[in-house]
C-alpha cells in the first residue's frame, strides 16, 4: 500500500507573529512536518516574546530566520529567496498588528517584506487571526481583512470560544489540526469549484427492539474521504452518515441518521439540488418487520424468537430515478467475481459509475483498491490509503461531469 502524505513535495513558509497563540504554532510546525511539507519559520520580533526560535527550529528542522539583515543568505536577501520554490506563506498567529501592517503593504520586518515580495502567482498568503474579540471585530481589522481578501489572501478563521484574557468571542487561532486540513484543502486542484456533492456513507442501524439491532461493518471511512475530497477540490458538500465514530471533515454539511429509512428521507429531498450523489453507504437491504417497543427478554422461552424482515428502499436507484438527477455514482461492495458484479449493478441501477471494491477485506481499513466500470470499460484504483484514492475518485468523477454537461 503506497500512503502519500498530504503535503509531501510542498514547501511551506510558516510565519509567526506576537501573540499567544503561538504555542499553538509550534504544534502547527509539527503537523506540517509530518504530512510531508518543509517547513521554513520566520517569526517577528513579537513573535520571539511569546515562544523561542530554539523551539520553532527543533520541530521544524531548519534554522529560523528572524531578520531581514540576517546575514546567513549568501545574497543577504531572505525576503526574496525564502518564497521563491514555496508553495504558501501561512501566517499563523496573525496578530491585528500584523493584518494592518499586510493590508497596507508595510515591510519593516522580515515576515511583511516577504508577504509583500513573494510571487503571487504561485506562493499563496494564507492568515490565521489570533486577538482578543473586541480587537478582531473592531471596524479598523475588519477594513484590513477585507483589504487582505481583496487583495487574494485566505483568511483561515478564527474561531469562538474562550479566550486566553478570560473573555469569550470570535478571534480565537484555529487549531493546529485545523490549520493543516485547511491548507492541505487550498493547495488541492479546485476540480469541482460550484458544484454542490452528496455523500451517504457508513452502515445502518436497523433496529429490533430499544436495545438491538441489525448492521453491518462498515466504518464510514471511504464515505468521510470522498466527503473530504470533494470540499478539498472546492465543492459544497452534504454528508448523510449512519452510526460511524468518525470527526466530519472541515467545511462539510453532515446529518446523521440511523436507519436506512431515515437515510433515504434525508438524501431525496436533497439530491436534486445537488450535481454529483456518491453513494459510499452500506445500507441494510433488510429491517425487521415489525418494531418491539420494549426488550424483548427471554423469559424462559424454549426456542428463539424469530425475526420477519422487510426490504429497504433502494436509495441510490430512488435517487437514479429522478427525473433531474444528479451524477448519481454506487460502491459496490462484493466478496467475489468484483467486475461482473460492478457492471450488474451498474445497468440494475441504472447510474453512470460504479466503484467496486472487495468488501470484508477493507472494512475499517485505512486503505482500499478500487474498480470504477463504466459504459467506457474499467479502470483500477491502485491500492491505497482512503483519501488518496477519494481525491482520485474525484478527479475521474469531475472529469466525467464536465464530460456529459
Ligand atoms: N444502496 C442504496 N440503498 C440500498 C442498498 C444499496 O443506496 N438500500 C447503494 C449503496 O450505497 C451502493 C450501491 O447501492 O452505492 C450498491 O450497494 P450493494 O449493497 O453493493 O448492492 P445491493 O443493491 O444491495 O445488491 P446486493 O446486496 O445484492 O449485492
Amino acid at each position: 500500500m503506497s500512503t502519500v502524505p498530504s503535503l509531501q513535495d510542498r514547501r511551506i513558509v510558516l510565519g509567526l507573529t506576537g501573540g499567544i497563540a503561538c504555542y499553538k504554532a509550534a504544534e502547527l510546525a509539527r503537523e506540517l512536518v509530518k504530512a510531508g511539507a518543509t517547513v521554513q519559520v520566520v517569526m517577528t520580533e513579537a513573535a520571539e516574546a511569546f515562544i523561542t526560535p530554539v523551539t520553532m527550529q527543533a520541530l521544524s528542522g531548519r534554522r529560523v530566520f528572524t531578520s531581514q539583515w540576517d546575514a546567513r543568505e549568501a545574497n543577504n536577501m531572505a525576503h526574496i529567496n525564502l518564497t521563491r520554490d514555496a508553495d504558501a506563506v501561512l501566517v499563523a498567529p496573525a496578530s491585528a498588528d500584523f493584518l494592518a501592517k499586510l493590508a497596507h503593504g508595510g515591510a519593516d520586518d522580515l515576515l511583511s517584506l516577504l508577504c509583500l515580495a513573494r510571487p503571487r502567482d504561485h506562493c499563496a498568503l494564507l492568515v490565521a487571526p489570533a486577538m482578543n474579540r473586541e480587537m478582531w471585530s473592531h471596524p479598523a481589522t475588519q477594513r484590513n481583512v477585507a483589504q487582505l481578501r481583496h487583495d487574494g489572501a485566505v483568511v483561515l478563521g478564527p474561531d469562538t470560544g474562550d479566550q486566553a484574557c478570560g473573555e469569550v468571542g470570535d478571534g480565537r487561532m484555529l487549531e493546529a489540526d485545523e490549520l493543516r486540513d485547511d491548507l492541505i484543502a487550498h493547495l488541492q486542484a479546485k476540480l469541482l469549484v460550484g458544484k454542490r456533492v452528496l455523500v451517504t456513507a457508513g452502515p445502518t442501524f436497523e433496529a429490533i427492539d430499544p436495545v438491538r439491532g441489525i448492521t453491518n461493518l462498515s466504518s464510514g471511512k471511504m464515505g468521510f474521504a470522498i466527503a473530504r475530497a470533494a470540499q478539498e477540490a472546492g465543492a459544497q458538500v452534504t454528508l448523510v452518515a449512519g452510526p460511524v465514530s468518525l470527526s466530519t471533515p472541515r467545511h462539510v454539511q453532515r446529518i446523521d441518521v440511523h436507519s436506512a429509512q431515515q437515510m433515504h428521507d434525508a438524501v431525496l429531498p436533497l439530491a436534486a439540488a445537488h450535481d454529483v450523489f456518491v453513494a459510499t453507504a452500506a445500507v441494510a437491504d433488510w429491517r425487521p418487520a415489525t418494531f418491539a417497543q420494549r426488550k424483548i427478554k427471554k423469559d424462559g422461552a424454549r426456542s428463539a424468537p424469530t425475526f420477519e424482515l422487510t426490504e429497504n428502499p433502494d436509495i441510490l436507484a430512488a435517487v437514479a430515478r429522478l427525473p433531474d438527477r444528479p451524477y448519481c455514482v454506487g460502491f459496490a461492495a462484493e466478496t467475489d467475481d468484483l467486475a461482473r458484479n460492478a457492471r450488474d449493478k451498474l445497468a440494475r441501477k441504472n447510474v453512470p459509475l460504479i466503484v467496486g471494491n472487495l468488501g470484508p477485506a477493507t472494512f475499517g481499513r485505512d486503505d482500499n483498491a478500487l474498480l470504477l466500470v463504466d459504459a467506457r470499460g474499467e479502470r483500477q484504483l491502485a491500492s491505497a490509503d482512503k483519501l488518496t484514492l477519494a481525491r482520485e475518485l474525484v478527479r475521474e468523477i469531475a472529469e466525467r461531469l464536465q464530460a456529459s454537461t
